[in-house]
């Protein structure tokens, strides 16, 4: 159960304290917020319009409830979300039975990058998350364009040792 990590935690970072704790629906419109504040999302067709917050408010929910899932905010002192990631734990029988950790979706806020947030993040996911949920892995995929990423987790020791697939569905 991912629902083990413990949590609400302190993240430290150059201006501050920050609160990273699960996301609740209240925060709907802080995390669309999120996504839609990032050019390549916004691309893909996340720009925060009106007529989406049905889709996203069904995710919301699905997340919320989805024991293998959490979807975390990092909130000011306002409780208002100045950043957001994924997390699923995906038990796996290769590499000797394996379970990996999952991270998707990962933003800062733009007014808040370059701060150290980011990295506290990633190294509460790698000492604190992947322990508690029993993963020894921790994987991701990052859009091929996104360079200033690459080095970003590349920095904190992830090795872009594979390519990422991925194939759309029209519905
Ligand atoms: C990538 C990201 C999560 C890093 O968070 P952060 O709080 O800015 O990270 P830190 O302050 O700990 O580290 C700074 C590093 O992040 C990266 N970074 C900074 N601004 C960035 C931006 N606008 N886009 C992508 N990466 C950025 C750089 O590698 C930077 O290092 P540098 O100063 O040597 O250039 C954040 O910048 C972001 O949300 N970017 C846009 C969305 C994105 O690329 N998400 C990752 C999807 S896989």
């Amino acid at each position: 159960m991912i629902s083990n990590v413990p949590l609400p935690e302190s993240l430290l970072t150059n201006t501050g304290s920050f609160t990273l704790r699960r996301a609740c629906h209240n925060d709907l419109s802080g995390l669309v917020t999120l996504l839609a504040d990032d050019t390549i999302s916004a691309g893909r067709g996340d720009r925060a319009a009106s007529e989406d917050t049905t889709l996203y408010e069904t995710a919301l929910e699905e997340l919320i409830a989805d024991p293998s899932n959490e979807i975390l905010v990092v909130v000011d002192e306002g409780d208002w979300p100045v950043a957001t990631m994924q997390l699923t734990r995906i038990p796996g029988l290769s590499r000797r039975g394996s379970t990996r950790l999952l991270v998707e979706a990962v933003r800062v806020a733009n007014n808040q990058r370059s701060n150290g947030l980011g990295s506290a993040m990633m190294k509460w996911v790698i000492d604190v998350a992947a322990r508690a949920t029993g993963a020894s892995l921790v994987q991701l995929t990052s859009d091929a364009a996104r360079v200033d990423a690459h080095r970003f987790y590349e920095r904190l020791g992830f090795v872009g040792s594979h390519r990422g697939f991925k194939f759309q569905i029209e519905h």
